[in-house]
């Protein structure tokens, strides 16, 4: 399995992979558009014998020290071998690249993400920002997602650094 940045000839694969799970309701749906212009936040999972997408996953910068997981889908024959994992780590690294020390996640897959060391946290402790995806999405405002959030600092100054955030002028 090989994780590499996204390429715009991805788009149509990574597309038909949210889309199936949109359709099920645990993901919000994605416009071609949309994934064109953000295709750099992108890495994708590529089969290496078909050399096929099997996997994506976007990492969001937010602020100075946050950024968001999101657009995470590993096709279905391809669940649990280890991709999801690939992908979360392989965005985890990015966002430390980038020297930001606290990623989040809001999800359904509570369990994964706890196996690849995200920590739950209050929703209501996240930016306001984050609600204008979320009033896109069909189970707006009665969605159960919960907030996951691995931080590179203790927990204490993940929360500063999400309060800063609340703060901040948009
Ligand atoms: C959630 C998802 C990305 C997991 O991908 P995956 O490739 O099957 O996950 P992995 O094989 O890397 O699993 C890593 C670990 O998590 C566990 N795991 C995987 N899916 C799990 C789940 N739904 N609940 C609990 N644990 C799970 C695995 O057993 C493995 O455990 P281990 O540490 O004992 O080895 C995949 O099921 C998916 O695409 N789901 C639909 C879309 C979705 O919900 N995306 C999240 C939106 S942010």
């Amino acid at each position: 399995m090989n994780i590499r940045p996204a390429r715009v000839g991805d788009v149509a694969a990574i597309y038909e992979l949210i889309r199936k799970f949109a359709d099920r309701k645990v993901m919000i749906r994605r416009s071609l558009g949309e994934l064109y212009e953000s295709i750099r936040e992108f890495l994708v999972a590529v089969d290496d014998e078909e050399g096929r997408v099997v996997g994506c996953v976007a990492l969001h910068v937010f602020w100075e020290d946050l950024a968001e997981l999101k657009c995470l889908a590993v096709a279905e024959e391809a669940q649990r071998a280890g991709v999801g994992r690939m992908l979360v780590d392989a965005c985890w690294e990015q966002a430390r690249e980038l020297e930001i020390n606290s990623v989040f996640a809001l999800t359904y897959a509570v369990g994964f993400f706890e196996r690849c060391g995200y920590g739950q946290m209050d929703k209501a402790d996240l930016p306001h920002k984050i609600w204008n995806e979320c009033v896109r999405c069909p189970l707006f405002p009665n969605c159960t997602e919960v907030a996951l959030i691995r931080s590179h600092k203790p927990a204490s100054k993940a929360v500063e650094a999400v309060d800063a955030l609340a703060l901040a002028p948009v």
